[in-house]
């Protein structure tokens, strides 16, 4: 047994967020580790990686008793994390990266030849082909993230940890991911891989081990386990279905519009477009990552000046040069990096939920308190935020539970037009078709929602309505039947005309043999 850990507990103010936990890992293994939003998977590898201190219980590695204190000290002793966020420095050569604290010196200074050739050695049998000389930000996160793994396992060793390594990255990217994890653990490493996407589970994984409120579920070998009963595992509670909505009961009726824009483009970055958005619909935007959705959003924002192009509503014209024009024409945005734009981690739960309204109040106008804590409380049932307090600061919360503060900001806004970039992205299946079914639930009162996701089955259940983003044009528009994965995937790799749809291109045959998402590539 390379890794075997006993009674692990760890607790938290008001929060026993690992109550007794065993995991064992054996080398030349991946080992998945699941459970919801909060079940407790980041602190189990933080008390791995010294970064927390355990309250109780044991860790051996190799047969030896360890009590990492810091991470540097974990890896020392031969286990290497790399989060979803890269942790190196963009602005340092990859070189750089990969050598730094082990500079190769010649008369006490770096040397610069020997550190280049030293980073290409390292990178050998990693399958890339790349400039070490260049600074490390001018590659693809995905590249960055190898260049992370090449660097905790040149450092470590024995123990990789990948902690929601994939939730930024598209297909392509994740087979890359893969196929270096693949190799590394033909090397004999024990790896170690946290993620809410079931299907790179079932294709990378070798066993897993499902945590809830804390405690250990189960182990399990990979194959041959029946996905509803993981799922089980993991709620410990059936999941609802969710219904088709939208599409397939409001078929037929004509919903009216609200708001229409007209030419809204701007060189390099989107060619013009038309949308017209009804009353109480769901639009979604699909494409691959870099096509020009998020773009496109942001035109629609006003985050980014729309070089061409006009808004107007049933009133009249609207001018959107900024976000706070939009949201004064009540409109709102849940942009997808919510990590690095959307949470003060200081701030209670409470204080993130009603930030937004307060700042469209101005903030001479204090939202009375009363109602503050009435709209903590209500979205913190109706999206199962896991908490013991509103008052909590948010950086306290699991990653997944953070994303669902973010949402509820922007809902509590009340917006008549509501965009939201990627919005399950990070959140486990039980608390995704909540938010699914809250979508409906709004479109019902009459919002109009513009989802924007690489997930085409959601995009399937959620939308009345799919427009194809391919690049940096909008190329077609799916209704009624066309409204399927396949459909879509069709439309995102055919390489020509806007309307052409089938399988006859080479291109189109390729890629729509390909995993529906980046989520079930193998
Ligand atoms: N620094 C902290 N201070 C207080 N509570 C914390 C802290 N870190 C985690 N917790 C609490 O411990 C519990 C487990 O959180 P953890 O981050 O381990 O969940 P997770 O399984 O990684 O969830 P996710 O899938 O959302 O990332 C949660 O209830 C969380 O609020
Ligand atoms: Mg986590």
């Amino acid at each position: 047994m390379l890794l075997t850990i006993r009674s692990l507990t760890k607790s938290f103010p008001g929060t026993k967020a690992l109550d007794g936990v065993n995991f064992d890992l054996v080398a030349g293994e991946v080992h998945a580790l699941l459970g919801e939003n909060g079940a407790g998977k980041s602190t189990l590898i933080k008390c791995l990686t010294g970064a927390y201190r355990r309250d109780a219980g044991e860790i051996r590695l190799d047969g030896r008793a360890i009590s990492p204190g810091s991470t540097s000290e974990a890896q020392d002793l031969g286990i290497g994390t790399v989060y979803q966020e890269v942790n190196l420095l963009a602005n340092l050569t990859v070189a750089q990266n990969l050598t730094f604290g082990r500079e190769p010196r010649r008369f006490g200074l770096v040397d610069g030849r020997a550190q280049k050739r030293a980073a290409e050695e390292m990178l050998q049998g990693y399958g890339l082909n790349i400039d070490v000389g260049r600074d490390l930000g001018s590659y693809s996160v995905a590249i960055q993230q190898i260049i992370a793994i090449a660097r905790a396992v040149e450092v470590s060793g024995k123990v990789l940890i990948l902690d929601e390594p994939t939730a930024s990255l598209d297909a392509a990217e994740v087979a890359m991911l893969f196929d270096v994890v693949r190799r590394l653990r033909d090397r004999g490493l024990g790896i170690v891989f946290v993620s809410h996407f079931l299907d790179q589970v079932f294709a990378l994984c070798d066993r897993l081990t499902v945590l809830r409120n804390g405690q250990h579920v189960v182990t399990e070998r990979t194959d041959g386990l029946d996905r509803l009963a993981l799922i089980h595992h993991m709620l410990g509670r059936e999941l609802e279905a969710v219904e088709t909505q939208g599409h397939a009961e409001g078929a037929g009726v004509q919903k009216p519009e609200m708001l229409r824009f007209d030419g809204m483009g701007r060189a390099g970055v989107i060619e013009p477009f038309d949308l017209k958005v009804r009353r109480g619909e769901v639009i979604g935007f699909a494409g691959l990552l870099g096509s020009g959705r998020t773009e496109s959003a942001e035109l629609l924002f006003g985050l980014r000046r729309a070089r061409t192009g006009s808004a107007r509503d049933t009133d009249g014209p609207l001018t959107i040069d900024t976000p706070q024009a939009a949201i004064a024409a009540g409109f709102g945005f849940a942009p997808e990096d919510r990590k690095t734009e959307g949470i003060v981690a200081d701030l209670s739960i409470r204080e993130n939920i009603i930030l937004a309204l307060q700042a469209r109040r101005g903030w001479a106008r204090r939202l009375p308190r009363a109602e503050q804590d009435r709209l903590a409380a209500q979205y913190i049932e109706s999206l199962d935020i896991r908490t013991s307090d509103a008052e909590k600061p948010i950086g306290e919360l699991s990653g997944g539970n953070q994303q669902k503060v973010v949402l509820a900001r922007w809902l509590a806004m009340n917006p008549r037009f509501l965009i939201l970039d990627e919005p399950t992205r990070g959140i486990d299946v039980g608390a995704h078709a909540e938010i699914l079914k809250l979508i409906g639930r709004l479109t019902e009162d009459g919002m109009s929602v513009l989802i924007i996701s690489s997930e085409l089955d959601e995009l399937v259940v959620a939308a009345d309505r799919i427009i194809v983003v391919r690049d940096r044009r909008h190329v077609r528009e799916l209704t009624g039947a066309d409204l399927t994965a396949d459909t879509i995937l069709a439309a995102i790799a055919a390489d020509d005309s806007p309307d052409e749809s089938s399988g006859k291109n080479p291109v189109a045959i390729a890629a729509a043999d390909a995993p529906k998402t980046a989520k079930e590539v193998r």
